[in-house]
């Protein structure tokens, strides 16, 4: 939800090509605009770049590329505040384009203080909430003539989120920076410093970062790093760390797009997250047993994996309730107790309603324990204990190998749990390391039968997909890849509920995905399919290789090589990824950027 991004370099070097890279780099973050503030070799002054679009777009019509700069910054927006044009586009300067800001997050109380500094006299030129920044910086750096103290004063009077990147020339050697609630990341390389929302931006020349926690300020320069807090003056600095992802996980190699990229990256990354989290797990899983309650919250994605991690749980008598990570606080916040855990998933870890839920969750005492992909999130940081798989960086916008990995984590935090009632878990565990290799065989298959069913259905608007028990939330999953992607309205309804009105849509050609696993709600799915297909439902289901009375019922079908029933149903997503991103496609749609979305919601 908006990237930023900066670079100094040590030696003198010309940073423009690098910035350009470090920003479509975290496009994934935001593409409503693009823009660049940097100190111009030539012209000893700033300049700012900016334009509505993307940042090939941007390329195609500036001449950035021409420019020579040893210290600059950039951004790549997801509109909140003001219409997507060239003005709302950031960088913002001050009246005189001496400070540029960028800024991913959002100031609550903007209207009030430009008020203020417009009855001083400042002149504003954009819709956005980030310009009142530039101008507080301008009006304080009046008082004090030192940019770092004027920081300071200004961001006591921002009341809100940010993670900011500032040029200036008033102290042109030095890209400053402050974070408060949205991601800052600071990259060591050899040759340069680097200003992040994220670590993919650098990760091609440097694996040494920093994660910034709320309250911390600093500027980096050609020599020097300073970070001191300014909500905490005795804080310690942020230590080093040294990334574990490889920059080919962060490419898209011979793939088109990252979507089917990190679909085809899905044996890896389970096999990588089911030994990272077993490593881990064994810490939590006395947390969990011994949980007051069980609140398993995410968003999207990591919501359905949750509510897969409810079901599962259930079978084995650990009580729990998935929480949508907006609804936590009216749902159950007022029901959470101190002995209560809340197991927050989130890829990005930086996702806005599931920080919320877990500081509401916090300020009533339960414990937080966290599974998220990113580990210098704001999410790991927050818990008391986290677990990181290792599915790698995901680009792709939709959510794909973080869904799978975040299923094959449930599993693997289930064995350590049964582990310590004396309950065996061993046949799930032995076909649960069986994925990736049965994923990888029938790779090709899913792709061509994907690839098969989605010249036909990119001509429909609308679609049911239909599962029970642990194919409920493989269903929902699977709708919302097809909606997110393909901008085919596609609805998930538990197979059997779906007879209590949703029905009646159903009409002759109807698209109906059905998930038919091999477990004790067989017999009603079929009988569900039955139901749709009297009705004229063109039935289009994913079964248990072999099945042939769900075969003989359906249209089209898709066989799923049969893994333990617990553990099948992960296998069944992987197709439905496929679905949705050749059905994109084939519409002509680009995958990794689906309209009006972005990785990463950082916001309200
Ligand atoms: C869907 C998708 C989103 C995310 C959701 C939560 O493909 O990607 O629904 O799952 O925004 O994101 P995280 O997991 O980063 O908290």
């Amino acid at each position: 939800m908006c990237g930023i991004a900066g670079i100094v370099s040590k030696n003198y070097f010309n940073i423009i090509p690098k910035l350009i890279k470090m920003l479509k780099n975290l496009e994934y973050r935001g593409y409503d605009s693009c823009g660049f503030a940097f100190f111009d070799c030539n012209s000893k002054s700033i300049t700012v770049m900016k334009a509505k679009g993307t940042i090939d777009n941007f390329l195609a019509n500036s001449r950035i590329q021409e420019k020579n700069s040893e210290i600059g910054i950039a951004h790549t927006r997801w509109a909140t505040h003001g219409v997507v044009n060239d003005i709302n586009a950031h960088p913002h300067v001050d009246c005189h384009g001496t400070i540029a800001v960028v800024h991913n997050g959002i100031i609550d109380n903007y209207l009030e203080l430009r008020e203020e500094l417009e009855l001083k006299g400042h002149v504003f030129r954009s819709e956005t909430d980030t310009e009142v920044i530039p101008h507080l910086l301008e009006h304080y750096y009046r008082e004090s003539r030192n940019i770092l103290d004027a920081l300071k004063k200004a961001l006591k009077r921002l009341k809100g989120t940010y993670a900011v990147a500032i040029l200036t020339s008033y102290d042109s050697e030095k890209i400053f920076f402050a974070r408060n609630g949205q991601p800052l990341i600071i990259g060591i390389g050899d040759n340069e410093f680097y200003v992040a929302s994220d670590i993919p931006a650098f990760l091609e020349w440097t694996k040494k970062a920093l994660v910034l926690r709320d309250g911390d300020i600093g500027f980096v320069s050609r020599s020097e790093l300073h970070i001191e807090n300014y909500m905490d003056p005795n804080l310690k600095p942020p230590e080093l760390f040294e990334v574990p992802w490889n920059i080919d996980q962060a490419r898209k190699g011979n793939f088109p797009f990252f979507m089917l990229k990190e679909i085809y990256e899905q044996p890896d990354a389970i096999q990588r997250t089911i030994i990272s989290v077993s490593h881990k797990a064994s810490e939590v899983a006395a947390d969990l047993l011994n949980a007051n309650f069980l609140y398993i919250v995410g968003a999207g994605s990591s919501y359905y994996s949750s509510l897969y991690a409810q079901y599962l749980y259930a079978k084995w008598g650990l009580k729990s309730m998935a929480v949508i990570a907006s609804e936590f606080e009216d749902l159950v916040g007022g029901a959470i107790e101190p002995n209560d855990v809340i197991l927050a998933v989130s890829q990005s870890g930086e996702t806005f309603d599931t920080i919320q839920a877990v500081k509401i969750a916090k300020s009533k005492g339960a414990r937080i324990i966290s599974l998220v992909n990113n580990m210098g999130s704001t999410l790991r940081m927050i818990s008391d204990k986290s677990i990181v798989m290792g599915a790698g960086p995901e680009i792709g916008v939709a959510a794909t190998k973080t869904f799978t990995t975040q299923i094959a984590s449930f599993i693997v935090i289930l064995k350590k749990v049964l582990e310590l009632q004396g309950i065996d878990y061993e046949r799930q565990i032995q076909s649960l390391q069986t994925v990736p290799r049965v994923l990888s065989e029938n790779m090709e298959y899913f792709n061509n039968r994907a690839l098969f069913i989605a010249n036909w259905i990119k001509v429909k608007t609308n679609a049911f997909y239909l599962g029970r028990g642990l194919g409920q939330p493989i269903a929902l999953e699977g709708a919302l890849k097809l909606k997110e992607i393909a901008y085919i309205h596609s609805e998930s309804y538990p197979a059997g509920e779906s007879k209590h009105g949703p029905i009646a849509l159903v009409e002759e050609g109807f698209p109906v995905v059905v998930i038919v696993l091999e477990d004790k709600n067989h017999s009603a799915v079929i009988a569900n399919i039955q139901e749709m297909k009297c009705r004229g439902g063109k039935i289009i289901s994913l079964i248990p290789a072999g099945d042939t009375e769900a075969q003989e019922l359906s249209d089209l079908t898709i066989e799923i090589p049969r893994l333990d029933p617990e553990v099948a149903p992960m296998l069944y997503v992987v197709p439905l990824q496929l679905l949705a991103y050749h059905t994109a496609v084939c519409k002509g749609l680009d995958p990794d950027k689906p309209r009006n979305l972005a990785k990463s919601v950082t916001v309200k």
